[in-house]
């Protein structure tokens, strides 16, 4: 049961208590190589799990003791994020911790991640602003070790969680803790889903996730427009502004880049078409 952002209407990968079918073969496979395992299965595809195999693997492997397992899955049931649950889940390839009630980073969100860490010089500073449990920010950090990366969040929960992951946090309100002009890269994953729209998320989502972490106001770019012109402020000249965005919200901001002295932003897109991100580039600093 993979939580994502879809309220544009392309939520195949949320897949939140979707019933998907299991072939024979693959029923009779689990039943031969474990029939703990196989129950697990067998209740989390009750329970409306897509990965249920994958996610009943997790929590077989990380539960301690037979009961912690069944309080695990009973929670799972419930519709919990399975990374609150066992405690981490994997981005880019790192473990990364997610505490309980913080945001749980998306694997769509690897791609920009990807893209920063390219972007960053091996000797850069980069902050990530809006950083949750810090999962881009340990990608970076991982990535290009000779650079500087710093998080910044709002949350104190999250504050706490992206320093469990070793990344140099500082809480506050976006670029407020910030020294401007100072930045090679700025990566921002931050809530853009319209308010309207938060009702459209998965049935988990909705019951779990913070809605600080999800609710982007009316057309979803409150925070989004302020991040762009807090990146104006924060990047040198040439540095790179790479920001989450979706359905069609690269339109109502390419004003916003023009105005604050960006390059035009390129977005990317997923397999299905749908726009993911964008990258602009700074030709000066200030908005
Ligand atoms: C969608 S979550 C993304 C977290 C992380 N970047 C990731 O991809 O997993 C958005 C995050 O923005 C933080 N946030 C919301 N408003 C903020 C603000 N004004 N300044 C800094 N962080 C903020 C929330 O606390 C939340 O952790």
């Amino acid at each position: 049961m993979r939580v994502v952002p879809t309220w544009d209407g392309s939520d195949r990968a949320a897949g939140s208590h979707q019933q998907v079918g299991y072939s024979v073969g693959q029923t009779v496979a689990v039943a031969i190589v474990s029939p703990v395992r196989g129950t697990v299965v067998e209740r989390l595809v009750a329970a409306g799990c897509v990965a249920a195999a994958d996610e009943a693997e997790k929590l077989i492997g990380a539960a301690p003791d037979d009961n912690t397992l069944e309080a695990w899955i009973r929670r799972r049931e419930q519709g919990e994020p399975l990374a609150w649950i066992i405690g981490t889940m994997q981005f880019c390839g790192h473990t990364v911790r997610v505490d309980h009630g913080v945001y749980v980073p998306r694997p769509q969100s690897e791609e920009l991640a990807c893209r920063a860490a390219a972007l960053l010089p091996s000797e850069g500073v980069a902050v990530d602003l809006c950083t949750g449990s810090g999962a881009i920010a340990v990608h970076l950090r991982a990535d290009v070790p000779t650079a500087t990366v710093i998080g910044v969040d709002v949350g104190m929960r999250e504050v706490a969680c992206a320093r469990r992951n070793g990344v140099s946090v500082l809480a506050g309100d976006l670029d407020q803790p910030l020294r401007p002009k100072a930045f090679d890269v700025v990566t921002a994953v931050a809530p853009y889903v319209p308010t309207g729209a938060l009702r459209l998320l998965p049935v988990d989502v909705q019951r779990y996730e913070p809605r600080l972490a999800l609710d982007g106001g009316d057309d979803g770019l409150h925070l989004i427009r302020r991040i762009v012109v807090a990146a104006g402020r924060l990047l040198r000249p040439g540095g790179w502004l790479l920001i989450e965005v979706g359905s069609d919200q690269d339109q109502a901001l390419s004003p916003v880049f023009a105005a604050c002295g960006y390059y035009p932003a390129t977005a990317w897109f997923d397999e299905d078409g749908d726009l993911r991100g964008l990258a602009a580039q700074a030709k000066r600093s200030g908005c």
